[in-house]
C-alpha cells in the first residue's frame, strides 16, 4: 500500500487530496500544526469515521519551524511521496505578515528539502508552488517556462521556495516537483479569499443574516478552477516517471465581477443593491492577468472538470445550505 505524507492537511486541498488518496488505497499521514483552537473542521468526516482514523489515516502534531520534529515523522512514517502545501496562503494579508509568510513559505519548503536530501529512502517531493510566482507578467499566458516577477512577499516566498525545488532536484538528483498553481475554489475555500467570501455572503444576504458585502478592486482578474480537479493533478504530477514542473490551470480569465453577478444571480438578488467599494480591501501592487497555459499538463492527461459558472453555482449552494443549518456570526474581511 502506498504512503503519502501531506502537510497542510486541514486545508482546503490537503482535505480533497487526503479523501482522494485514501480513495486511491493509499495510507494518509497529515500533518497538523498544534493551536489553541482544533481547526480541523475540513477533515472531521474522515476524523470521526473509526473505520478511517487511526486505521488509513494518520495525524501527527508537527510544523516547518522544527525541522527535527518533522524528520522524526519523516523516519517514522517512511512514506513514497510527499505532497508539500503548508503555509501562509492569503496575498493580502503577506504585506501584514511579511516575515511569517516567508519564514512558512520560503524557510519551510527550504527545511523540508534539507531533509529530505539527507533522508536514507527514495521519496517523491511535491511542492504546491503558486501563479502568483508570476505577478506581472510579460507574456500571457504563462507556462513552466515564463521568468518569476512577484509583485507581493508571498510570491516572492513561493518563488524562491520554486527556484530551490529546482535547483535541489538538478543538484542532488532528488525526485521534486514544482505545481504551479492558479486559483482554485471550493466551499472548502477559506472564507478570506474572494470567490468563498462573496458566495457565502450573497447565501447570508439572502437568508437574513448580512445586509451588504464589501469588497476591494472588483475588475481584478484571476483563472479560477475547482480544487477538487487540482488535488488530482497533484496525484498525477507525482506519478510521472521523471520528476518536473507543471502549470495547473483553466487557461481562462474571469474578473471578480463575473463571481458577483453569478452569485448574486444565484440567490435572485442584484447585486448592486449590496455591494460597497472598500479601500481597505484593496491590495496596492495587484498582480496581473494571472492565467495559465495548462498544455504540459493536459499531455499527461490532466483536464479541468468543472466550468467557472458551474463551480460559482456550486459554492453558493453549499453556502445556502450551510447557513440555513448554522446561520452566520462573523463578517470575513
Ligand atoms: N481576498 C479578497 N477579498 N480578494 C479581493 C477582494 C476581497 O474583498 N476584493 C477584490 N479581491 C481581489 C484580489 O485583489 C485579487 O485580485 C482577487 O480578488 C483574488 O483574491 P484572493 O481570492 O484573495 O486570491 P489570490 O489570487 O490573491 O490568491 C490565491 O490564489 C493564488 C494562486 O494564484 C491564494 O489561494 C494563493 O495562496 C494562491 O497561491
Amino acid at each position: 500500500m502506498p504512503i503519502a505524507l501531506i502537510t497542510g492537511i486541514t486545508g482546503q486541498d490537503g482535505s480533497y487530496l487526503a479523501e482522494f488518496l485514501l480513495d486511491r488505497g493509499y495510507t494518509v499521514h497529515g500533518l497538523v500544526r498544534r493551536t489553541s483552537t482544533l481547526e480541523r473542521s475540513r477533515l472531521q468526516h474522515l476524523y470521526s469515521n473509526p473505520a478511517i482514523y487511526g486505521k488509513t489515516l494518520h495525524l501527527h502534531y508537527g510544523d516547518l519551524e522544527q525541522p527535527i520534529n518533522f524528520m522524526r515523522i519523516l523516519q517514522r512514517v517512511n512514506p513514497s511521496e510527499i505532497y508539500h502545501l503548508a503555509g501562509q496562503s492569503h496575498v493580502g494579508l503577506s504585506f501584514e505578515m511579511a516575515e511569517t509568510t516567508t519564514d512558512s513559505v520560503a524557510m519551510g519548503t527550504l527545511r523540508l528539502l534539507e531533509i529530505i536530501r539527507e533522508h536514507p529512502s527514495p521519496v517523491r517531493f511535491f511542492h504546491a508552488t503558486s501563479s502568483e510566482i508570476f505577478g506581472r507578467p510579460t507574456l500571457s499566458p504563462q507556462d513552466e517556462n515564463t521568468p518569476l516577477s512577484p509583485v507581493n512577499p508571498y510570491g516572492a516566498a513561493k518563488g524562491f521556495a520554486t527556484q530551490m525545488v529546482r535547483i535541489y532536484r538538478e543538484k542532488f538528483g532528488l525526485y521534486l516537483a514544482n505545481g504551479i498553481l492558479y486559483n482554485h475554489e471550493s466551499p472548502r475555500r477559506g472564507e478570506n479569499f474572494v470567490t468563498r467570501k462573496i458566495c457565502r455572503t450573497a447565501a447570508a444576504i439572502k437568508l437574513g443574516q448580512a445586509s451588504e458585502l464589501r469588497l476591494g478592486d472588483t475588475s481584478a482578474q484571476r483563472d479560477w478552477g475547482d480544487a477538487r480537479d487540482y488535488v488530482r493533478g497533484m496525484w498525477m504530477i507525482l506519478q510521472q516517471p521523471v520528476a518536473d514542473d507543471f502549470v495547473l490551470a483553466t487557461g481562462i480569465l474571469h474578473s471578480v465581477q463575473d463571481i458577483l453577478e453569478l452569485a448574486f444571480q444565484e440567490v435572485g438578488l442584484d447585486w448592486r443593491a449590496h455591494v460597497r467599494k472598500d479601500d481597505r480591501l484593496m491590495r496596492g501592487p495587484e498582480s496581473t492577468t494571472l492565467v495559465g497555459n495548462p498544455e504540459k499538463a493536459r499531455r499527461m492527461g490532466w483536464v479541468p472538470s468543472t466550468q467557472f459558472p458551474e463551480l460559482i453555482r456550486w459554492m453558493v449552494k453549499a453556502e445556502l445550505d450551510s447557513l440555513s443549518r448554522a446561520p452566520r456570526t462573523e463578517d470575513p474581511a
